[in-house]
């Protein structure tokens, strides 16, 4: 998600700098951003200058302090409340006073990452959901916790509009709008595997043809990560109470094998390295 959010970050003309602890992923982010504008120049939906001018917005760093002249702080990381609380509390002793801060998260609470921050901090913090990928999907999903302030939610709005994106605002609920739609549509299609209702082929063709979804919910689910899907229900499980969000046997055990979905080459379908 995060290289998505710079890159569209850099096509609107922001310039950023795309933080990771460790160098060497920072710049596979980076590079992932330049296969992504070379595939775009190929298929003539960009052209080569622009290219150049969205790269040379994007540096990679493993300087956290780099934050300390940011206008805007997107955290991305991955769906883990105390390795993102630990992070917010670190940007917070960095970052200057006027930055608008954001949390790209699918399912943890607004207010429960906001208490990472230092009082005065928290009405400058709120969640921004993208979507992957990033570049293609026009939504985001804005929450707003309880502290979040009016001018929060603006400059939201307009970096969401700069963007081109659209913009949904969503209570601080577990799962928000969107996941908490897509969660259980998603462990259906698991249930409906593990009774033998239909193969995987089958249960995907009646999402993709009979509904007109670009993917099944199966391909689906491999395409965001077993492992970030099991993490999404077992959140949502827990914060809610409801059965409807319990991990299917098959997902816990899918991701227990190392089956990670597309990114592991193997998920509910296999996808051959190329
Ligand atoms: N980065 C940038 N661009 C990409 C891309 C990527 N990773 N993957 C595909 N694209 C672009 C392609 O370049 C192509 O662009 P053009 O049409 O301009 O040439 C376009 O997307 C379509 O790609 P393809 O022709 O290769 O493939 P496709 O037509 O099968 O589309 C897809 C691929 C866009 C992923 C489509 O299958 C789709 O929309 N799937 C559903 C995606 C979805 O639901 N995402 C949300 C997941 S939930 C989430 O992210 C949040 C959460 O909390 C879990």
């Amino acid at each position: 998600m995060g290289h998505g959010i710079a890159q569209v970050l850099a096509a609107a003309g922001r310039t950023v700098d795309l933080y990771e602890p460790d160098l060497a992923r920072a710049i596979a982010g980076r590079e992932r951003i330049v296969a992504n504008l070379e595939r775009a120049v190929a298929k003539g939906r960009l052209d080569a200058t622009t290219r150049v001018e969205i790269l040379d917005r994007i540096a990679a760093t493993d300087r956290l302090a780099a934050a300390g002249e940011a206008d805007l702080v997107i955290e991305a990381i991955f769906e883990d409340e105390d390795a993102k609380r630990t992070l917010w509390a670190a940007i917070d002793a960095v970052a200057p006073g006027r930055a608008v801060f954001a949390t790209n998260t699918s399912s943890i609470s607004i207010d429960r990452l906001a208490a990472a921050l230092a009082p005065g901090r928290r009405s400058a913090f709120c969640g921004m959901h993208f979507f992957s990928p990033v570049p293609v999907m026009p939504l985001v999903e804005l929450i707003r916790g309880s502290a979040t302030a009016d001018m929060t939610i603006e400059a939201a709005r307009t970096l969401a509009a700069d963007l081109g994106k659209q913009l949904i605002v969503s209570a601080d609920r577990p799962g928000f709008i969107v996941n908490r739609i897509l969660m259980p549509f998603l462990a259906e299609a698991m249930h409906a595997l593990e009774e033998g209702i239909g193969t995987a082929e089958d249960i995907d063709a009646g999402a993709r043809v009979g509904l007109n979804h670009p993917m099944g919910p199966l391909a689906l689910a491999d395409f965001i990560g077993l492992d970030v899907v099991l993490g999404i229900m077992r959140v949502l499980h827990a914060d809610l109470g409801d059965e409807r969000f319990r991990p299917p046997r098959m997902l816990e055990d899918l991701v227990a094998a190392g089956k990670l979905g597309q990114k592991s080459g193997a998920g509910f379908f296999t996808y051959p390295r190329e």
